[in-house]
């Protein structure tokens, strides 16, 4: 159960090791581990997706391999779905879209596993997985028990929620996530162009409440797969993190400023993409604010900017050094500070 000097698995592809790496099957095996006796400090990981590992790591990772699916269903049509922490996220959306399942469609092909899906509120398309969530069941380390979180005691935010959070973190290993889903037709199809993209897979015609025809979960999950595919790098190709850096929000005022200086720039027709984002904010994309700076595909090392949706730093030669990364991060952060007076902040962690 205990291994030495261990390769962690990070989909960056970084090369690093941890000096013990644990893994565990099942809530028993966990609560009979002796934290006290492995070496310090401890970090709990999923399939390292959202990880940028900045050397070797002297301490011990741990991993859960609690794999279970477990289904409820209740007579009004919601069913109640309760995945282990080490199921692959994306085996899981699988799983419940060939159920006929509606909730987890949206979020297909992204990669991790199901507890730190939990942990990092991930979200695609229009849906965030708090939408979803029921409850969060943990082992407190501390005392030694197992808890169960409601969703509306998790603290979810974008990419957020309360297991990030000092005090919190490492103190609760998530073992299980209990997902709320529903057998109702119920689509979420109003980001981007994915409503115009499920018209065309289903053929053009509408059923008569308005929907696209032989409208199904797994077909959604169809077309997201291929919107990702077509966006982002392919997890079994490339190495990377998926989006490196959060969207950033910003006050009204200073949307207002970059837009005017876009369009002295560009002319009056230039636009300055947003969303809303609470009272006199709005959210700017990243991507958008990292193009304008001139990084698309931009090469650093064995690193680069992704060509096709630059939130996306990749370990373009497959050496990349963590150094490679951080380099280029730090002069994104730079350039995107000195043009637009806007901080981006990482969303992948740093260890
Ligand atoms: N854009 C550009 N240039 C590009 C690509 C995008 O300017 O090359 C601008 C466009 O205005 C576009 C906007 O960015 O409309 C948004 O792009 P996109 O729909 O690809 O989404 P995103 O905001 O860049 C977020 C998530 C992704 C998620 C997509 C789709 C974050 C940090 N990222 O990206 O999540 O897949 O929405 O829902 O919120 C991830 O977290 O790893 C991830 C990939």
């Amino acid at each position: 159960m205990i291994q030495k000097g261990v390769e962690i698995p990070n989909t960056f592809r970084m090369k690093v090791k941890a000096d013990y790496f644990v893994e565990y099957d099942s809530e028993e095996v966990l609560a009979e581990i002796d934290f006290d006796a492995l070496p310090k400090p401890h970090f709990h990981i999923g399939c390292g997706s959202n990880l940028l590992f900045t050397g070797d790591f002297h301490g011990t990772i741990l991993h859960s391999g609690i794999k279970s699916i477990e289904m409820n269903r209740d007579a009004d049509g919601v069913v109640e779905v309760r995945a282990g922490a080490g199921v692959v996220f994306d085996d899981l959306c699988g799983w419940t879209a060939a159920q006929g399942l509606w909730g987890l469609e949206n979020l297909s092909h992204i990669p991790g596993e199901v507890g730190a899906s939990a942990v990092q509120n991930i979200g695609a398309y229009g849906v965030e997985v708090k939408d979803v969530i029921s409850s969060v069941r943990c082992y407190d380390i501390l005392e030694r028990v197992f808890v169960e979180f409601p969703a509306d005691e998790c603290g979810y935010g974008y990419r957020d929620s309360i297991f990030k959070h000092q005090g919190i973190k490492g103190r609760y290993i998530v073992t299980a996530v209990t997902f709320r889903l529903s057998t109702e037709v119920r689509p979420r199809l109003d980001y981007g162009h994915l409503r115009s993209a499920v018209e065309t897979a289903c053929g053009g015609s509408h059923s008569g409440s308005g929907l696209p025809e032989g409208l199904t979960p797994s077909l959604v999950r169809e077309v997201v797969t291929q919107i990702r595919k077509g966006k982002l790098p392919e997890p079994s190709e490339t190495g990377s993190a998926g989006s490196f850096f959060k969207n950033p929000v910003v006050e009204q005022s200073v949307y207002d400023s970059i837009l005017k200086a876009i369009q002295e720039e560009s002319g009056a027709e230039a636009i300055v993409p947003h969303y809303p984002a609470g009272e006199n904010q709005v959210k700017i994309p990243a991507a958008w604010l990292i193009e304008q700076c001139g990084w698309k595909g931009h090469v650093h090392g064995g690193a680069a900017v992704y060509e096709k949706q630059p939130l996306v730093l990749i370990n373009h030669s497959g050496h990349a050094l963590p150094s490679d990364i951080l380099e280029l991060e730090s002069m994104i952060i730079d350039s995107v500070r000195s043009r637009f007076g806007i901080l981006l902040s990482p969303e992948v962690d740093h260890l």
